[in-house]
């Protein structure tokens, strides 16, 4: 088959469509789908060949090891030297949802999803096209997310297929994900198990099922080199330089608005991404072509989370240059919130003082 350009199709995930997925996948063909966290693009884990088209059309640096989804607990056992004790109360607790768990790996997966390493990831996803598409293809999905590489995670079937459009056969369309941001990443391969990528599950609510867990150093502290090879890449940016402003709300709007009217001046064509409550603050004027985009309450980071990556995708869309946004207080849903924004910036992160 030539690889070319491929006429991707993009269907609403009934059951005749998912099974049309389960076809190409086990046919060792790539097929986007949704999760509950983000859109995933998924091939045969077991298959090196299909997992290889993975790197290839996401233009994914080989190092970076892939996450393989399954449908049932059960499959865990193949795919791993041991299961250790802690992972039972999580596995059963928290599974299906957005919570990968890093084992010791088994024979059966080949090199090329644990990018030549001995541990791999497997996670079990709540959304039901997802289940039912690894359920019919009757073997673990390896699925990164699936954007090109480099870009925000596509959060719908239309930013997903915006990206993948010509590389891939299938989308299937499973509405907009509800968390918005990717799965937890914890490693259980060593005692106490560690989060290597913050996610909806954060610190507190892991803490209720084990008796220590560590927030792996990179998260939290810059400068510090993080464990899993995903984290160190160049990732979520949209094309429009981003700045991040943290601080009192007060003063933080002030600033917005003045680097607003700095920018404008300039020619530049803004987006911001406001809180509700500072949005209303404001009085933004919307002329000179300016996008504002709401990302719920400050109260309610679940918005936020849901919201970002498909208001910086929105950005790029409406050919903004410059977006200014407000931050999450580092704590909580709001550490996952910022790792994701700080990447989107560059390390664009502005700390406003309070002025008297
Ligand atoms: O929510 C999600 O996790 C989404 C959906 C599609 O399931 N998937 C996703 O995959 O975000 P990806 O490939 O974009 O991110 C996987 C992350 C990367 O940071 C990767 O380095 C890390 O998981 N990872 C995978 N296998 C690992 C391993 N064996 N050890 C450490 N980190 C690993
Ligand atoms: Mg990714």
């Amino acid at each position: 088959m030539s690889r070319e350009w491929i006429d991707t199709r993009i269907l609403f995930g009934d059951p005749e469509a998912i099974e049309e997925g389960a076809q190409w996948i086990r046919q060792g063909e790539l097929v986007a789908f949704p999760t509950e966290t983000v859109y995933g693009l998924g091939a045969d884990g077991l298959n090196p060949a299909a997992v290889a088209e993975i790197f290839r059309v996401k233009g994914r640096p080989q190092d970076n090891p892939l996450i393989l989804h399954i449908s049932e607990i059960a499959q865990v056992d193949a795919l791993v030297r041991e299961i250790p004790q802690v992972a039972y109360s999580l596995m059963e607790s928290l599974w299906p949802g957005p919570l990968t768990l890093i084992f010791k790996k088994s024979d059966q997966v080949p090199d090329i999803v644990t990018a030549g390493g001995d541990t791999v990831a497997i996670r079990m996803p709540s959304h039901p096209t997802a289940r039912e598409l690894i359920r019919r293809s009757g073997t673990p999905i390896a699925a990164p997310s699936a954007n090109l590489s480099g870009k925000p995670s596509p959060t719908n079937a239309q930013d997903t297929y915006r990206d993948l459009k010509g590389r891939i056969p299938l989308v299937l369309d499973g509405g907009a994900c509800e968390i918005g941001i990717e799965s937890t990443v914890l490693d259980l391969t060593e005692s106490p198990a560690t989060i290597l990528r913050p996610g909806y599950f954060t610190q507190e609510m892991l803490g209720v099922y084990l008796e220590e867990v560590n927030l792996d150093q990179s998260i939290v502290k810059d400068g510090v080199i993080p464990r899993s090879p995903g984290q160190k890449y160049r990732h979520y940016a949209p094309k429009a330089e981003m700045t991040v402003f943290l601080g009192a709300p007060k003063s933080v709007q002030k600033k917005i608005l003045m680097e607003s009217e700095r920018l404008q001046a300039l020619g530049k064509k803004v987006g911001f991404l406001l809180f509700e409550e500072d949005r209303e603050n404001m009085h933004l004027s919307t002329n000179a072509g300016q996008v504002v985009f709401g990302q719920g309450s400050r109260k309610d980071l679940r918005t936020m989370a849901h919201r970002l990556f498909a208001s910086l995708r929105a950005m790029d869309f409406l050919g903004v240059d410059v977006i200014l946004a407000e931050g999450a207080e580092e704590e909580g849903l709001g550490i996952s919130i910022m790792n994701r924004m700080k990447k989107s910036a560059s390390g664009h992160v502005v700390w406003v003082e309070e002025r008297g």
